[in-house]
C-alpha cells in the first residue's frame, strides 16, 4: 500500500511539474491512470466545498483513483437558461487530482432543471396515456423531443470545451441509463418516417407485416399507431428498432460535440443496464469507445452465471475490455428486500468483475445526499463523515487493483466458445412467450452455466459477429434470422465450426413475421432435419439419450431426420402422445463442421450433459484446468502472458491444483495448488500464453 501510494505521488507530482503547478489546466500528455481502477460516484454539488477534502482523503485511502463526477448536476451547471456555471465542477475535478483521483464526466441530461420543462413543456416526456410527465424526478424528458436534443447539446458542448483537454479527465458518460421513452405525437410522426424510410412503400410494409389480417391494411403512413403489447409483430419489432435508432442519434447529438472538442485519449461511453432490453445495445454501443454498465445484484446474492454472462454481454457489444460503472456497495434501495450481500461478496464480485474484463469497478455512491429519494441506499461512508462497515473491504479491493495492475494491464478474456445473443430474438419471444414461465435470457444462461463450468470462459456476441475462431457457437433461441445471419451461421458451419441451434431457433424472418420453412428456417438443409411442431409444456417430459436421462422443461419441439446423415442423439419418453419416442436433439457432420439443433429446453441436469457432449465433440478444453463446483475461473491473455483469476463461491474450503507453478500476484507467493476459503480469490500469472 505504502509503496503504490508513494508512487502516485510521485506520478501526479511529475503531472503537476508539467502543467506549472496546477493541475486542472490542459495536459499535452498522456495521462497514466492504472489499468485497473476503483471508482466511486461523487455528487460535490450536493456538499459545501468544505466537505470535499475529507471525502477525497477518505477516497484516497480506499484506494480510489476515479471519480464519475457531474451526471445529474444540470441545475447547478446550468442555473437559467444560457448562464453556464462550471468553475465549482473545475475546482472538483482539480481537488480530486490532488488525491491522485482522475475524473469521468457524465453529462447531466437524465435530469434537465425546473427552469427548462417550466419553459419547454414539450421536453417531458408524454405517458401512453397522454399525460404529459411532471419535474421532480429523474428521466422525465421526451428523448425526441428537437428542443430538448438542442439543450442537451448546448450543456455537453461546455463541458467539452471546458474539460475536453484536461488531463484529470479520463472520458465522458453520455446522459444516465437510457429507458424512458415518449409517446407524444412528435415521437409517433418521426416513428412514421423512420417506417417510410426501412420500408418505401406502404404496399412493402403492408406485405411484410401480412396487414391483411385483422383489416391492419395502412392506406397512409399517418395511420400507424405506436402500440408496445399486443401488435402486429412487425410493429412491435419495428417500434423497438426506432427506439434503439433513436437512443443512438440522442446520444450521438452529444457524443459529436464532445468528440470535437476534446483528445482522442478521452473515451465516450454511456451506463448500459446488463439484461435490460429496452433498446438494441448493439446498435446504441456502435459509435462509443467503451461499453459500461451498472451491475446491481439487487436482492439475494451475486448469481455468478447471470451476472457473469452480462459481464460477457457487455464485452460483446464493443468486442473488448469493458467498465463497471456502478456496483452495489453491499445494498441497493430499490429491490424488495434490501439485503447486504455477505462481508467478502463485495470483493469476490469485484475480482468476477475484473475476470471477465472489467477494466473498472466503480460503487454507486459514495455518501448518501442528506435528502433525495435515495437515502437509504448503500454508501461508503456515512452522514457524519465517517467509513461505513463495508469501507475496510473496498480499501482491500483498492490496495488489490493497485498491486495486481501491472499484470493484469493489456490483458482481456478470449474463448473457444460463443453464445448468440440477439434483442430481437429476445422481443420476438418475449411478446409471444406460449408459455408465460418462458424467459429468453434464462434460457440462454441455461447454455452458458454448464458451458462456462467446462470451457471458463464464454463470449456472447451478436449474431452477425465474426464466428472463425470458435470451436464452439451456441445459438440458443436465436428466435429471429435474417438473411445476413443465416448466411454468417451457415458459412461458419462450412468452415468447419460446430454450430447448436437451441430450443425456438429460425422460426421467424427479419420483420418478426413466420419464415416460409419450418424452423430452424433458412438452416433446414443444412441440419438435414427440422422442427415437424413445438410445444409449450404445462409439466416436464422425459428426454433419453446422449444427455443421460433428463426431462424437458417448459418448451419441447418435436424433430425429424430428414438426411440419412443426421444422427438422433435424444428422444422424448412418454408424454402428451406425439412426442412419445421423437427425436428431441439431432446432430449432422457438414465436412469438417457440424450443426447441432436442441429442441427441448432440458432441465440442469440434462444441460450439463448437453454442454459436456458439445464441448467433446468440438475439442472444447478448460481455459486453466478442471476446478471444484464453486470455484470460478477467469482467464485474461495478453502479449506473451495468461492471468488466471480465481474466486471461490463454493461454501467450503476448497483446492485447486494448477498445471503448473503459477506465482499469485496478491501475496507474490509461487504455488502449484490454491486453496480457497469462500469468497477466497488468487490472481495467477503464468508466461505460458494461450
Ligand atoms: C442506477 C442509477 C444511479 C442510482 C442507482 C441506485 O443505476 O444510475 O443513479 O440511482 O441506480 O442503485
Amino acid at each position: 500500500m505504502n509503496g503504490s501510494r508513494l508512487q502516485r505521488r510521485v506520478h501526479f507530482a511529475a503531472l503537476a511539474s508539467i502543467v506549472g503547478l496546477c493541475l486542472c489546466s490542459a495536459m499535452p500528455s498522456q495521462n497514466a491512470a492504472p489499468p485497473i481502477l476503483l471508482g466511486t460516484a461523487w455528487y460535490p454539488e450536493q456538499w459545501p466545498e468544505a466537505q470535499w477534502e475529507s471525502d477525497l482523503s477518505l477516497m484516497e485511502k480506499a484506494g480510489v483513483r476515479m471519480v464519475r463526477v457531474g451526471e445529474f448536476a444540470w441545475s447547478r451547471m446550468e442555473p437559467s437558461e444560457g448562464h453556464y456555471d462550471l468553475d465549482w465542477l473545475e475546482r472538483a475535478v482539480a481537488a480530486a487530482g490532488k488525491h491522485g483521483i482522475y475524473t469521468v464526466l457524465g453529462t447531466p441530461t437524465a435530469a434537465p432543471p425546473a427552469w427548462l420543462t417550466q419553459k419547454y413543456p414539450e421536453t417531458l416526456l408524454m405517458e401512453r396515456d397522454g399525460r404529459r410527465a411532471e419535474h421532480g424526478n429523474r428521466q422525465q424528458f421526451n428523448w425526441a423531443n428537437p428542443k430538448y436534443r438542442e439543450l442537451s447539446r448546448q450543456i455537453a458542448e461546455q463541458m467539452a470545451k471546458r474539460f475536453g483537454r484536461n488531463a484529470l479527465v479520463l472520458g465522458w458518460q453520455i446522459d444516465n441509463e437510457y429507458a424512458e421513452v415518449s409517446y407524444d405525437p412528435e415521437t409517433r410522426s418521426q416513428f412514421q418516417q423512420w417506417l417510410k424510410a426501412r420500408y418505401g412503400t406502404l404496399d412493402n410494409l403492408n406485405a411484410r407485416w401480412t396487414t391483411a389480417y385483422w383489416s391492419q391494411t395502412y392506406s397512409s403512413w399517418d395511420q400507424v399507431p405506436i402500440e408496445t403489447d399486443y401488435g402486429n409483430p412487425g410493429l412491435l419489432l419495428s417500434w423497438k428498432r426506432f427506439v434503439s435508432e433513436a437512443w443512438r442519434s440522442y446520444q450521438k447529438n452529444q457524443l459529436d460535440v464532445i468528440r470535437s472538442n476534446s483528445d482522442r485519449r478521452q473515451f465516450i461511453t454511456t451506463n448500459m443496464m446488463g439484461w435490460f432490453d429496452g433498446y438494441d445495445h448493439y446498435t446504441v454501443a456502435q459509435d462509443l469507445d467503451l461499453a459500461a454498465w451498472d451491475d446491481y445484484v439487487g436482492a439475494g446474492h451475486l448469481d455468478t452465471a447471470r451476472n457473469g454472462a452480462a459481464h460477457d454481454l457487455t464485452r460483446g457489444f464493443k468486442q473488448k475490455n469493458f467498465w463497471v460503472m456502478e456496483t452495489q456497495p453491499g445494498f441497493v434501495n430499490w429491490a424488495e428486500i434490501n439485503n447486504s450481500l455477505d462481508k467478502g461478496e463485495v470483493r469476490a464480485m469485484a475480482w468476477h468483475d475484473i475476470g471477465h474484463g472489467a477494466d473498472a469497478v466503480s460503487y454507486w455512491q459514495w455518501r448518501s445526499a442528506l435528502n433525495g429519494q435515495e437515502e437509504y441506499h448503500g454508501t461508503l461512508v456515512g452522514t457524519d463523515d465517517t467509513p461505513v462497515p463495508l469501507y475496510s473491504e473496498i480499501q482491500q479491493i483498492g490496495r488489490e487493483f493497485a498491486r495486481t495492475g501491472p499484470a493484469l494491464a493489456g490483458t482481456s478474456p478470449r474463448s473457444e466458445v460463443a453464445i448468440l445473443h440477439s434483442y430481437d430474438s429476445r422481443w420476438a419471444i418475449q411478446w409471444q412467450k406460449h408459455n408465460k414461465n418462458y424467459d429468453p435470457v434464462e434460457e440462454l444462461v441455461s447454455y452458458y452455466k454448464p458451458l462456462r463450468a467446462i470451457s471458463q470462459s464464454i463470449d456472447v456476441l451478436p449474431p452477425t459477429a465474426r464466428l472463425d475462431t470458435y470451436k464452439l457457437v451456441v445459438a440458443p433461441g436465436l428466435n429471429v434470422f435474417s438473411e445476413t445471419i443465416a448466411k454468417n451461421l451457415i458459412e461458419y458451419v462450412q468452415q468447419g465450426g460446430h454450430l447448436v441451434l437451441g430450443q425456438r431457433s429460425g422460426m421467424k424472418d427479419d420483420d418478426n413475421g413466420l419464415q416460409p420453412a419450418r424452423q430452424p428456417g433458412p438452416l433446414v438443409e443444412l441440419l438435414g432435419g427440422r422442427v415437424e411442431q413445438y410445444y409449450a409444456l404445462a409439466v416436464p417430459v422425459p428426454v433419453v439419450g446422449k444427455f443421460g436421462s433428463a426431462q424437458a422443461k417448459l418448451w419441447a419441439e418435436l424433430l425429424s431426420a430428414k438426411a440419412d446423415d443426421v444422427a438422433v442423439l435424444a428422444r422424448y419418453g412418454k408424454s402428451n402422445g406425439w412426442l412419445d419416442g421423437q427425436p428431441a436433439a439431432i446432430t449432422r457432420r457438414v465436412g469438417k463442421g457440424r450443426i447441432t439443433y436442441i429442441g427441448a429446453w432440458l432441465d440442469d441436469a440434462g444441460m450439463a450433459a448437453a454442454a459436456k457432449w458439445m464441448s467433446e465433440v468440438s475439442g472444447v478444453k478448460p481455459a486453466l484446468a478442471p476446478v471444484p463446483d464453486g470455484v470460478e475461473v477467469y482467464p485474461r491473455y495478453g502479449e506473451g502472458k495468461a492471468v488466471y483469476v480465481l474466486v471461490s463461491f463454493a461454501k467450503r474450503k476448497e483446492t485447486v491444483t494448477l498445471p503448473v507453478p503459477m506465482v499469485d500476484v496478491l501475496d507474490g507467493a509461487t504455488k502449484q495448488t490454491v486453496t480457497l476459503p469462500r469468497f477466497g480469490v488468487a490472481v495467477l500469472t503464468s508466461s505460458q500464453a494461450k
